[in-house]
């Protein structure tokens, strides 16, 4: 499996038996938090895609789900935070619980932009999860409900995040050889 492009990787950070269970993890702690409610799951496309379509089938609760998707200009490995809607949500989220998944957080600079958008229309609670946390690059402080995986400063790619849009089906987390890269 995946034996063409088994060369470009360097190492494999998270399985995929380990990001499952997390997952999994994250459901339970979810349906129960927002039991009672029915939340707004908010992915962020395009990385978050697996993470939500595995965070939903093991969530219990009644739940909504909504993709926005936002383009970072700037170099491909690095955020610049300068950010555009190139998909909204397609639903009013006034008085509703949102949860926008994340697949990682890096400076946050994408995410802070992200909230203060949705901020302003009156959600009646407003919370971020994100499966990777890269923390120690935060530029903005971001209150997280759910967290996954702290990750050191390093580019990785699998399960939802790319480089250059590609290795996204990668069932893993796991970093490249540098050689990809020029
Ligand atoms: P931030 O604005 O610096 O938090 O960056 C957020 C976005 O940068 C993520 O949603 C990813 O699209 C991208 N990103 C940050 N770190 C990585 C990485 O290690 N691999 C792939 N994409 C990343």
């Amino acid at each position: 499996m995946f034996t063409s492009i088994q060369q470009d990787i360097e190492d494999v950070l998270i399985g995929e038996n380990e990001i499952l269970a997390k997952v999994n993890e994250m459901g339970q702690a979810i349906s129960k938090d927002y039991k009672g409610s029915c939340p707004v799951i908010v992915g962020v496309l395009k990385g978050s895609g697996p993470l939500v379509a595995d965070l939903l089938r093991r969530i219990t609760i009644p739940v909504t789900v909504d993709f926005i998707s936002v383009s970072s200009y700037g170099p491909a490995t690095r955020s610049s935070g300068l950010v555009r809607f190139l998909k909204d949500l397609d639903f009013s989220i006034e008085g509703r619980h949102v949860l926008v998944m994340e697949d990682i957080i890096d400076t946050g600079l994408t995410l802070s932009y992200i909230l203060r958008v949705l901020r302003g229309r009156y959600p009646a609670s407003l919370e971020v999860g994100t499966l990777l946390d890269k923390q120690a690059r935060r530029l903005i402080d971001i209150k997280l409900r759910y967290r996954g995986f702290d990750l050191p400063d390093r580019f990785v790619v699998g399960y939802g995040l790319d480089y250059a849009q590609r290795y996204r089906n990668l069932p893993f987390i796991c970093a490249l050889r540098p050689e990809v890269y020029s």
